[in-house]
């Protein structure tokens, strides 16, 4: 069996040479793209304006092309330098950015662009240290500008550009473990004169040949070395390593019922966790890794019975509640609302309220 490192040896060595194919592929197939020097133009020397290649990139964070574009317009229309948006009001550079989503961008965007106007005498920095300086810009996002603005040898690696190493490689090493791997081919296969023209192809056959699903094998400029490719498994790749588990919390839930079927509710606070939903009463789960999971935590003395567990997974968190029944005297009262059977399936209850009822009274939640 192969030993780890004499794989990225094999694998570099292999794969160093498609950026000739791959270049002569993009100059005729490139994508034209508002803040893109075309190819012709690069050839000859021409750079993009850093500004604007800084300004792409940002809005390209998270974001599809088709998205990014017209946004990408309108900034350039209203503050066509750095030095223009340096000025801007930061309340208008929000309004421009709406849409986008995640808002703490434009914010980085707007202290950066500050950054250069006032420090920098209202330059780019032109090398990846430089720009990973400055806020709002890391790892990749420096790669790509040092890349394409400057020209300089930076391996620019985004999810396109892992999805077709991978699968050049057919690397059996899954992601995130295998970034080392594929930043070292990439860097391997950077042809000194055009690295920002091979980071834009890397993108652009990412986009629009080598898509995660059905892939364009046929259409691809370097489908000849690529090993997924000639072993029909470019669907496979890049592989995932499993999430870690999340972690579990406990809890207790007590689902209090009347005589007449009604369940007792209260509402959860404003903020946080599904702030301002229903719920039944609980015990305190989300802010305890281990919750009390037993009566001790019920909103007032009665039979409680239990129905069991029920599991719900949240975005950082499992939570597993322990369900309690009572049948009630009419007076109890735990600082909530009655809701009757007719109402209950109404209410703003989160899935996982309505599981913890459904576990002590089949059916109670579901709209007849
Ligand atoms: N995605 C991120 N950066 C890009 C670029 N410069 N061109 C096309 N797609 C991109």
């Amino acid at each position: 069996m192969a030993r780890p490192d004499a794989l990225v040896i094999d694998a570099t060595a292999s794969f160093a040479d498609f950026s000739t194919p791959l270049l002569a592929w993009y100059d005729r197939h490139h994508r034209h793209l508002p803040w893109r020097t075309p190819p012709a133009e690069t050839k000859h020397g021409v750079r993009p304006d850093p500004y604007r290649v800084w300004l792409s990139e940002i809005m390209l964070q998270q974001t599809t092309v088709g998205a990014v574009k017209r946004h990408y317009l309108a900034f350039l229309d209203a503050w066509p330098t750095v030095g223009a948006l340096a000025a801007a009001e930061t309340e208008d550079v929000m309004r421009a950015w709406a849409g986008l989503g995640y808002y703490s961008r434009a914010r980085n965007l707007k202290k950066c662009a500050e950054t250069i106007a006032h420090d920098h005498a209202g330059r780019f920095p032109d090398t990846e240290a430089g720009l990973k300086s400055l806020p709002g810009i890391g790892d990749y996002t420096a790669a790509a500008i040092a890349a394409i603005a400057f020209n300089r040898s930076a391996a620019v690696v985004d999810g396109n550009v892992e999805r077709v190493v991978t699968r050049l490689a057919a690397m059996e090493t899954p992601l995130p473990q295998a970034k080392p791997l594929i930043r070292e081919i990439v860097a391997t296969a950077l042809p000194a004169d055009r690295p920002g023209d091979f980071a834009q192809a890397m993108m652009d056959l990412g986009a629009t040949i080598c898509t995660p699903r059905k892939p364009a094998c046929v259409l691809c400029p370097i489908a000849e070395g690529c090993a997924a490719r000639s072993s029909g498994t470019a669907e496979r790749f890049p592989l995932k390593a499993a999430k870690p588990d999340k972690p579990l919390r406990r809890g207790a839930a007590f689902i209090a019922m009347r005589e007449d079927g009604a369940v007792l509710l209260r509402k959860r606070p404003p903020h946080g966790l599904l702030g301002g939903m229903s719920e039944v009463p609980t015990s305190g789960w989300t802010a305890r890794v281990d919750g009390v999971a037993d009566v001790s935590a019920a909103p007032f003395p009665a039979d409680w019975r239990s129905c069991g567990t029920i599991r719900h997974v949240f975005t950082h968190f499992a939570l597993e509640l322990a369900i309690f029944k009572a049948e009630v005297t009419p007076n109890a009262n735990g600082g909530g609302w009655w809701s009757k059977p007719a109402t209950l399936p109404h209410e703003a209850l989160p899935s996982v309220m309505k599981k913890a009822i459904e576990a002590a009274i089949p059916g109670a939640t579901s709209k007849s």
